[in-house]
């Protein structure tokens, strides 16, 4: 059975300069696939040359080459396309989960890792996913500050898992890292509390080598510290009635309606789709009141980065970073959202009671410039689109409004030497290996939800200080309740999100300067451009062994499941 994608989606994205194959369209989707195939084969001959002659400028032609075909579809234009929502299904808020104390007060939650009855995330088409307590995502879970937890988890897939909770002050034990593992069919419990500020955290698989597989078959949800600041301070709180969970994520989905995971020889630089997805539906819309109201937005993607911003371009308010509430708002009218980091933003819809308001990345305005790598990119990166449609209805009862001082964000002083970290992604003879090494094919096992391939991990493709990932060594240790600098140099030609478990840090830099004001508040994952130094600096404060160390990063899940990641200690 086929199916007519134009027909059901006449609003689908249409490029300017392109009207005649819209980017949606089976046809543009055989072309892709086509010139991907046409492009892998030009590599491995570009490779085999390069091979003999060695030559720095052949290398540099060919991912020119590269880029030329794979960053820049043949008449494609370089400005913006503009490619309008559907706004044809309603965004679902996904159920609280709070946990209940039992007698010695430790709230306990039960987590269920699930294979899904096919949800639809894309209206029309039934897809096979995984989630926590259902089909798809997982469930807002919210957790007290200081209180003690515990979560029972069970995992009901037929390949192992862990729960990481991202952004969370635990120990390296309890940290649901590569470490963790949950083999199928089993059940673990995981206590702890968290003694930090109120923030939007995440949770997410993080198996060694099948993290990007596994979010990307659905795995991923909110997790929520509350301290009742946001209320004192008169915040929009009120879950799903002025303060709204965004997670954003893309998929490609084949004509069956499947996911369709790192099929095409360039998602190994990371597993973009052409489907915009919000809290597990495509370009869905929701009704919010006519005031301030509060969006708690996750990059939950693969590997994508979005510049958000509202579609007539009214300022809003970055008031959260990553990890905790800034000092004070600061006024944007877009942001950058790498994967895996949050933003709580606050925009005031006073006047817009009866209308209609798009949320949407405008991503040809900033993407190009992260990015020295153009075959890294594609047509939404240089393009724009729609993710969520607001539509502004009455004012509720008790609105809450902006405040004009939030957190109080403490000055970190260091007490150990700098920390030095290099990111590395591919070049030619990388590429060349994993070409030789039988593309994405060799190892790719369909052994995800509705046969999804569970992508290549394991290939030494990215690296960080010239290292892969090994869970047997140990990269860095920290020694416990030290203050250190981390100064993270991206010498690759993508930008990578770095990311640190175990702590919430402070971006002193980026290449010397102060960073922007929306950065000026606790974080866990710092986009580093490409050229560009970031320094960090936290404290590290929970404990990690050698059995159970803590990961850094890239949050690019494709690269983190090929080499760009290390282990750390904390004693
Ligand atoms: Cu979001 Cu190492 O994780
Ligand atoms: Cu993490
Ligand atoms: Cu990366």
């Amino acid at each position: 059975m086929s199916h007519d994608f134009s027909n059901k989606y006449p609003n689908k994205p249409v490029p300017v300069a392109q009207q005649d194959m819209a980017i949606d369209s089976p046809k543009r989707r055989h072309a892709l696939k086509t010139l991907v195939q046409g492009a892998a084969t030009v590599l491995t001959g570009v490779a085999l040359t390069e091979q003999v002659t060695a030559s720095a400028q052949a290398q540099a032609q060919a991912m020119g080459m590269m880029g030329g075909m794979m960053g820049g579809m043949p008449g494609q234009s370089k400005s913006a396309s503009i490619s309008s929502g559907l706004f044809t299904h309603p965004m679902p808020i996904p159920p609280q989960l709070k946990g209940e104390a039992d007698s010695s007060g430790v709230r306990t939650y039960a987590l269920n890792v699930m294979a899904g009855q096919h949800s639809e995330l894309v209206p029309g088409l039934k897809t096979a996913t995984w989630g926590y307590n259902g089909a798809i995502l997982g469930p807002t879970i919210r957790v007290p500050q200081g209180k003690p937890v515990r979560f029972d988890i069970s995992n009901g897939l037929d390949q192992s898992t862990t729960v990481h909770w991202h952004g969370a002050h635990v120990p390296g034990h309890a940290d649901g890292g590569p470490h963790n593992l949950i083999a199928a069919g089993k059940q673990t419990s995981v206590s702890f509390s968290l003694n930090q500020p109120a923030a939007t955290l995440w949770y997410h698989p993080h198996p060694d080598n099948r993290t990007g597989p596994q979010v990307y078959a659905g795995l991923a949800g909110l997790l929520l510290v509350d301290d009742g600041l946001d209320a004192r301070l008169g915040m929009p709180h009120t879950y799903g009635v002025d303060d709204f969970p965004v997670v954003i994520q893309d998929r490609r989905i084949t004509e069956k309606g499947q996911l369709d995971y790192m099929n095409s020889m360039m998602d190994i630089m990371g597993m973009k789709g052409d489907r915009f997805l919000v809290n597990g539906i495509e370009q869905p819309f929701v009704g919010v009141p006519g005031q301030w109201i509060r969006l708690r937005l996750l990059n939950g993607s693969n590997a994508r980065i979005y510049n958000l911003c509202f579609a007539d371009e009214r300022p809003f308010h970055v008031v959260a970073s990553d990890a905790g509430l800034l000092e004070q708002p600061a006024e944007r009218t877009e942001l950058v959202l790498a994967p895996a980091e949050r933003a709580e933003i606050m925009v005031d819809l006073g006047d817009m009671q009866g209308k209609k308001l798009v949320l949407r990345s405008d991503s040809a305005k900033v993407i190009p410039g992260l990015n020295r790598m153009p075959m890294a990119m594609d047509g939404y990166d240089k393009g724009r689109f729609d993710l969520l449609e607001l539509r502004v209805g009455a004012p509720t009862a008790k609105t809450g409004h902006l405040p004009k001082r939030m957190a109080s964000i403490p000055t970190l002083k260091a007490d150990a030497p700098i920390r030095k970290f290099t990111l590395q992604d591919m070049n030619m003879g990388k590429m060349r290996r994993m070409m030789m090494g039988g593309g994405l094919q060799s190892d790719n096992k369909s052994t995800g939800p509705g046969g999804m391939s569970m992508g290549i991990g394991g290939r030494h493709l990215f690296s960080i200080n010239d290292q892969y990932m090994n869970p047997k060594v140990i990269n860095e240790r920290v020694k416990l309740g030290s203050t250190e600098i981390w100064h993270v140099a991206n010498d690759g030609m993508m930008a990578h999100p770095f990311h640190v478990h175990g702590i919430s840090f402070q971006v002193l830099s980026r290449d010397g300067a102060q960073p922007p004001a929306y950065e000026r508040g606790w974080k866990d994952v710092v986009l580093v451009h490409s050229g560009q130094t970031v320094q960090l600096i936290a404290r590290f404060d929970q404990p990690a062994g050698d059995d159970h160390p803590f990961m850094y990063h890239c949050h690019i899940l494709e690269h983190e499941d090929n080499g760009m990641m290390g282990q750390f200690t904390v004693s």
